[in-house]
């Protein structure tokens, strides 16, 4: 704040040595142990610079799942590329046999997203894009500090996504960055979240542009923030393990529990407790008691708007502000001739608990009863 230099590019002279993102950028790269790591200003933009790094554009083919936040769709589209909904499993995330069916002339990427704090079965899918010459991008926005076979999520794929919003492990109010080991993607991506600028020397009025970019800046606010925040991740993780532990324990030997497939070898995050009881009926009367019983921040995603493709309307309508390209309106509009009943199968039964990190003792022992009380009740 002293220096007044709040952008995280220039300025060299006034900043006193300050670099705020440059150091967030170096604290995350050395802890998810990959070679580069690039901030920008969310996790959407963190998935969006990815595509574009690797040179996805018009009319090419991103395979994601059809249980996600909009934000993933939403970067396939900000590139004219095409997304193709993919069907989910027991992991809550993609399903490889599915993958492996959708996979066309036109597919170049492979986008996975570790919902809720969990994975999806990585070996199986780097496999698959290893064999077609793919890239596989992990959008870890929900699972920051995971682990799958000793590797950190996000450093598995090409490239990492993490988002920094509010609602997520560490936050910095709005933020996002990616991880990678390819020195190509990292040097295209931090010139394309900054308008094709290729940052080499101090001025730059006089910096060249390799190619067209945008503007996906982070601050250096933002980072300042994160930065600390980064620094706490192992702690915040440890109170995440503690809390979902005590609810998992509350409720995991009623009959009728059945809790989500972490695949062999991955750890959790523990953002949130998933699991999956007898149907949707009881699924959306356990939810609703919840909700009366005083435990907030429990999910039912099949009625959700915004993370479960049933109801994107307003992507199955093309509901754009502008023309869509024609390749993409196409593709979309053959969704509504999918079948994802192997996903609903799933995601009519499964219920999520986001996991807080300020819960005291208290309210922590509050919610474990609550939770197997309403449970016993409906169960
Ligand atoms: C799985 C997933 N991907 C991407 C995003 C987008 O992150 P942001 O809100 O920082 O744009 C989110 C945010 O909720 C998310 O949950």
């Amino acid at each position: 704040m002293d220096n007044g230099v709040l952008m995280r590019y220039g300025f060299d002279g006034a900043r006193n040595g300050h670099w705020k993102a440059r150091e967030m950028e170096m604290a995350l790269a050395t802890r998810m142990g990959s070679k580069h790591a690039h901030l920008v200003s969310s996790g959407t933009a963190a998935l969006t610079v990815a595509l574009a790094s690797a040179g996805i554009g018009a009319g090419d083919e991103v395979i994601l799942p059809a249980f996600t936040f909009v934000a993933s769709f939403e970067s396939v589209l900000a590139l004219g590329a095409v997304p193709v909904l993919c069907d989910i499993d027991d992991t809550l995330t993609l399903d490889p046999r599915d993958v492996e069916a959708l996979i066309g002339p036109k597919t170049r990427a492979i986008m996975v997203v570790h919902m809720c704090g969990s994975m999806a079965d990585l070996d199986a899918l780097k496999a698959l894009s290893d064999a077609h010459g793919l890239l596989l991008i992990e959008d870890a926005c929900q699972a920051i500090g995971g682990r799958y076979k000793g590797k950190a999520l996000g450093s598995i794929g090409e490239i990492g996504c993490f988002s920094f919003d509010f609602v997520k492990t560490t936050t910095c109010g709005e933020g996002g960055g990616l991880i990678t080991n390819s020195e190509e993607i990292y040097e295209k991506a931090h010139a394309f979240s900054d308008h094709g600028h290729d940052h080499i020397g101090s001025d730059r009025g006089a910096e060249g542009h390799p190619f067209m970019g945008y503007n996906y800046r982070i601050s250096e606010l933002h980072a300042a923030v994160g930065l600390a925040q980064i620094r706490r991740l192992d702690e915040f993780l440890e109170i995440q393990r503690r809390h979902y532990s005590r609810l998992r324990e509350a409720i995991e030997d009623l009959p009728g529990v059945q809790m989500r497939r972490v695949p062999e070898g991955g750890v959790e995050n523990y953002s949130f407790l998933n699991f999956f009881v007898p149907n949707a009926e009881v699924a959306r009367a356990i939810h609703k008691a919840l909700g009366a019983a005083g435990v907030d921040a429990a999910f039912y995603w099949f009625d959700n708007l915004w993370h479960y493709h049933r109801k994107w309307d307003h992507l199955k309508q093309l509901h754009s502000l502008g023309k869509l390209p024609e390749e993409t309106a196409r593709a979309v509009a053959a969704y509504s001739k999918r079948d994802f009943s192997a996903s609903d199968r799933w995601m009519e039964r499964n219920l999520s608990l986001l996991v807080k990190l300020t819960w005291s003792e208290e309210e922590l022992e509050r919610r474990a009863a609550a939770l197997r009380e309403v449970l016993e009740q409906h169960l």
